[in-house]
C-alpha cells in the first residue's frame, strides 16, 4: 500500500510553514528513532534526546508536489525564499554534475571472525550528512538498488522531537494516531533541495523541472492578484 504523505500547509496565524508528522505510524514515512533505532512511542515515554526520521518525498506518482515539494511552494509564495534563493539554487542545480549514487558504493568487508562456523563480515553503506544549523540532520544513505543492479540514494530529513508541538510531547507517551507539528525554516528547505540534487542525476533532473515550473507559475500567481 502506497504510505501516505505528510501534509505541509501555511498557517497563517503564525506566519510559518506547518508539518503534521504522524508519531504512531510505524510502517509510514516517518518513524521514531533513539539512538538509530525506531521506538514504540504509545508504549515507551518520549525523550529529548528522540528524532523523528522522515523520509520525505517532493512529488506523488502523478508528478504532483507533495511535502518538499508544498514546502518549495508555501516558501515562495509567503516569501519566506525570496528570488534570489530560487536563483541561487537553480544555480547550484545547473552546476551539479557528481552525484552520490554514482560516486560512492556500498562495500562488503571481512573479518577475522566467526560465529557457527560463518564469517562474519560487515556490510559498509556510505552516509553523507548535512547538519542544518541544530535544528535538523538530513542524511543521504547509498544502497543497492531493489530489484536493478547498481545503487540508489535514500534522502532522510530528521528533526528532535523537542523542536515539535505540543511541547509536553517529551516525558510522555504518544496518543493513538498522535501528529507532531513541525515547522521548517528556509536553511532546512533550501538545504533539501540540495541534497536531492546531490543524490542522484534523476533527483537533480526532477528538482529543476519542480523549480523551473514553480517559478514560472507563481510569476503568474502574483501577477494575478495584483
Ligand atoms: N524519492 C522521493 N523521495 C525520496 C527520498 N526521500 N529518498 C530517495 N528517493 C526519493
Amino acid at each position: 500500500m502506497p504510505r501516505k504523505f505528510v501534509e505541509v500547509e501555511w498557517d497563517a496565524a503564525t506566519s510559518r510553514i506547518i508539518c503534521k508528522l504522524p508519531l504512531t505510524q510505524p510502517t509510514g514515512r516517518v518513524r521514531v528513532k533513539r539512538k538509530g533505532q525506531p521506538i514504540a512511542v504509545r508504549q515507551e515515554p518520549i525523550s529529548d534526546e528522540d528524532v523523528l526520521e522522515w523520509q520525505i518525498a517532493y512529488r506523488d506518482d502523478e508528478g504532483n508536489p507533495t511535502e518538499l515539494g508544498i514546502m518549495l511552494q508555501l516558501a515562495q509564495k509567503h516569501t519566506l525564499l525570496t528570488p534570489t534563493d530560487l536563483t541561487q539554487l537553480l544555480a547550484f542545480i545547473e552546476a551539479q554534475s557528481e552525484f552520490c549514487d554514482e560516486k560512492f558504493a556500498v562495500i562488503d568487508e571481512p573479518t577475522p571472525k566467526e560465529f557457527c562456523g560463518f564469517k562474519v563480515w560487515w556490510r559498509k553503506h556510505p552516509l553523507l550528512r548535512y547538519e542544518v544549523r541544530n535544528e535538523a540532520v538530513i542524511e543521504i544513505e547509498v544502497r543497492h538498488r531493489q530489484r536493478a543492479v547498481g545503487f540508489q540514494s535514500m534522502v532522510f530529513l530528521f528533526v528532535p522531537v523537542r523542536f515539535c508541538e505540543p511541547s509536553d510531547l517529551v516525558g510522555r507517551r504518544a496518543m493513538r494516531n498522535e501528529v507532531a507539528k513541525w515547522s521548517p525554516s528556509s536553511e532546512v528547505i533550501k538545504a533539501l533541495v540540495r541534497a536531492f540534487v546531490i543524490a542522484s542525476r534523476r533527483h537533480k533532473d526532477d528538482m529543476e523541472k519542480l523549480l523551473r515550473k514553480q517559478l514560472a507559475t507563481n510569476v503568474n500567481a502574483q501577477e494575478f492578484a495584483k
